[in-house]
């Protein structure tokens, strides 16, 4: 087969679609992953996905290349083993490659899912000609993927990169990796929701949970209420853009990239969050390292992830 079959798989939803070789999505669906219900249940969401969106483009398997899927980590790719992702409760060594290559009959391909992303964002979106490129993705968690001399960098064993659980407060709060203080604990969607859940149960006078229409807050929520002039909104978005600046300074003196794209759910809000993160970024960044720097938006939106999956096929 010559189609490939990218797996974007989050803590919240699978997408799988089908790309042609020149990185063109011909169809793609979107199910809830049910991270709750463990991993042999989601296995079994993403292989019926795979035979959903095939039909759903008049395809069958054979005519598939083969399927990759993004993950996130830590994992092993080189033994298709996903090992045990902070935000996919309940897994612990999981053979995916051998289980999905077994169930489909298809060649199957696994990479961290940041480091896919940052694959496709370098062939086919913001990375395009950029030799030493950074990809940052800012959602339930936050991953990184870096092109070092136009080749990904994956370290010893695929978990290089994993910028979300680089400290940056050892004082901060708990992160779902165990540790304290991860960039991820203070600027993933995840957190942005937390602090403002603290917020609410401190008594501060905010529209967020009023916005939670069923009483979840999300980060979107926080994001709504900020445009609206929300005061406790606005503090939390601003602090938001200061965590990324922090994280996105240490990026810059480890990698010293020429771009640095942000993708992710987060991200959707670059123009709340751009002028403060710069700021930050000015004010901390080693200044070589941040004069050759440029920090853009992802080019691939939601479709970065399922492209990335695909292109490991490549
Ligand atoms: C994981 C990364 C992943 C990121 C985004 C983090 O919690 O450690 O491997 O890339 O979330 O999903
Ligand atoms: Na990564
Ligand atoms: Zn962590």
């Amino acid at each position: 087969g010559k189609i490939l079959c990218g797996v974007d798989l989050g803590g919240t939803k699978i997408s799988t679609g089908l790309v042609d070789e020149k990185g063109n999505i011909i169809k793609s669906i979107k199910i809830p992953t049910m991270a709750e219900k463990g991993p042999e249940e989601v296995i079994k969401r993403i292989e019926q996905s795979v035979y959903d969106v095939l039909k759903e483009a008049g395809l069958k398997i054979s005519d598939l290349k083969g399927v990759g899927i993004g993950s996130p980590g830590p994992l092993d790719a080189k033994r298709g083993v996903v090992i045990s992702p902070p935000n996919l409760p309940g897994w612990d060594n999981v053979p995916i490659v051998d289980i999905l290559s077994h169930k489909l009959g298809v060649e199957v391909k696994l990479e961290n899912d940041a480091n896919a992303a940052a694959i496709g964002e370098h062939l086919f979106g913001a990375g395009r000609g950029i030799d030493n490129f950074v990809y940052i993705t800012v959602s339930t968690g936050i991953g990184g993927g870096v092109i070092i001399q136009g080749k990904l960098y994956s370290g010893e064993n695929s978990n290089a990169a994993e910028i979300g659980h680089h400290t940056i407060n050892f004082n901060g709060p708990r992160c779902n990796c165990g540790n304290y203080g991860c960039f991820e604990a203070f600027a993933s969607g995840t957190a942005i929701a937390r602090f403002a859940q603290e917020g609410i149960q401190n008594g501060k006078d905010t529209m967020i949970r009023d916005l939670a229409k069923d009483g979840v807050v999300k980060s979107e929520h926080v994001f709504e209420a900020a445009k609206l002039e929300d005061e406790f909104a606005e503090e939390l978005v601003d602090n938001e853009a200061f965590y990324l600046g922090v994280g996105i300074s240490n990026i810059m003196a480890f990698y010293n990239p020429k771009r640095i794209a942000i993708g992710g759910g987060v991200s959707t809000q670059w123009e709340m969050l751009y002028d403060k993160m710069m700021e930050t970024i000015k004010k901390k960044a080693l200044k070589p390292n941040a004069e050759v720097c440029e920090v853009v938006k992802a080019e691939l939106g939601e479709n970065v992830g399922v492209l990335g999956a695909a292109a490991l096929l490549l």
